[in-house]
């Protein structure tokens, strides 16, 4: 079986989780990829002796695994915006592939990432970086790529959408359970882009970008968070037959793409308004699909992981395929596919 030479970098949660699953469904993954997906070189800036690494190279300093000349695919997931940009810059001079859970440098750099990626010719796959274990890139990439898709709407931070829940059925304090959350690696490093609607923001810019094929336009999105939202406010909204939930929206307007993110009053009876703790759900609209809906965990180690995980069996699948018959992995769309305007906020 061919092997595929894989360098990690960031062993936090989701980079443990990613360890762990691919250890334990080894067989299942290269059952189905056709390929010895190994992890051979980790980059891991402290010490955690509470993750066995085994055998596998590690070294302090992450810009070691992007000059790696044994590895194929570099995965990002140390997070931020700085480090993170370099770090995957260097690979991709490199002619490394990059699979990362990274949403803030997707939607605030993507389109230099992607055009560096482009021009060296190699994949820069991102399922893990919207809606953590739902597989909403490639279902609004592969699935209903014979759409013209109308809108989008959805969950998309289970930080938030665990604290809403909490706050609604047990009453707890806003604080407390964003602490749960932080304990539990549902929050960011820094817990301020999940309660003011940062993180669900970065999220939906790259879900409107490749819904409506338009360029990431982080600047363009209205957002709000749930940082104001008491429980008095969660208990007349229920008197009146609504839930409060945080939704992050596209739409294409005659005039434009609009993009918005905030609380939101949505009738109890919906299945949106169902959707709780830090579970996620999205709906897009394709004009021949109609409504479809996409629900399942939006955080934490493993959800996380299988998402990082498919990207890596998407792009070594391309690494192994017969010269003959390979089919490129296109990541991200080449080219636009619209110059619709977005609307300002
Ligand atoms: N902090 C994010 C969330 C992690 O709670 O949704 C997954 O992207």
């Amino acid at each position: 079986m061919n092997p595929v030479k894989v360098g990690l970098c960031g062993l936090g949660t989701v980079g443990a989780g990613t360890l762990k699953v691919l250890a334990r469904n080894a067989a299942e993954i290269s059952a189905r990829s056709g390929c010895d997906i190994q992890i051979t070189h980790i980059g891991q800036r402290r010490e955690n002796p509470d993750i066995d690494t085994g055998t596998i190279t590690i070294s302090r300093d992450i810009f070691d695994v992007a000059a790696d000349p044994e590895i194929d695919i570099l995965v990002e997931l140390i997070g931020g915006t700085t480090v993170a940009k370099e770090l995957v810059l260097t690979a991709i001079a490199n002619g490394k592939h990059i699979v990362t859970a990274n949403k803030a440098l997707i939607a605030e750099h993507g389109n230099e990432i992607f055009a560096a990626a482009n021009a060296k010719g190699v994949n820069v796959a991102f399922e893990a970086a919207v809606a953590g274990g739902i597989p909403i890139i490639k279902a609004i990439r592969e699935g209903l790529s014979a759409n013209k898709i109308e809108w989008l709407a959805g969950i998309i931070n289970g930080t938030g959408n665990f604290i809403l829940t909490e706050m609604r059925d047990k009453g707890r304090d806003f604080a407390d359970v964003l602490a749960q959350a932080q304990a539990l690696g549902y929050a960011e490093a820094d817990p301020t882009f999940d309660v003011e609607g940062i993180d669900a923001a970065h999220k939906l810019v790259i879900l409107a970008s490749l819904a409506f094929g338009i360029p990431l336009q982080f600047d363009k999105a209205f957002t709000e968070g749930i940082s104001k939202i008491t429980t008095e406010d969660m208990g007349y909204a229920e008197e009146l037959g609504y839930r409060i939930k945080h939704l992050g929206v596209a739409r294409k307007t005659e005039q434009g793409v609009e993009m918005r993110v905030h609380p939101t009053l949505i009738p109890k009876k919906r299945l949106i308004a169902n959707v709780n703790g830090v579970m996620n759900a999205v709906l897009v609209k394709g004009d021949a699909v109609g409504p479809t809906l996409y629900y399942g965990a939006g955080a934490g180690s493993e959800p996380t992981a299988s998402s990082v995980i498919a990207d890596i069996v998407d792009v070594a699948r391309t690494l192994t395929a017969d010269p003959e018959h390979k089919v490129p992995y296109l990541s991200y769309q080449q080219g636009e596919l619209s110059n619709a305007p977005v609307l300002p906020i």
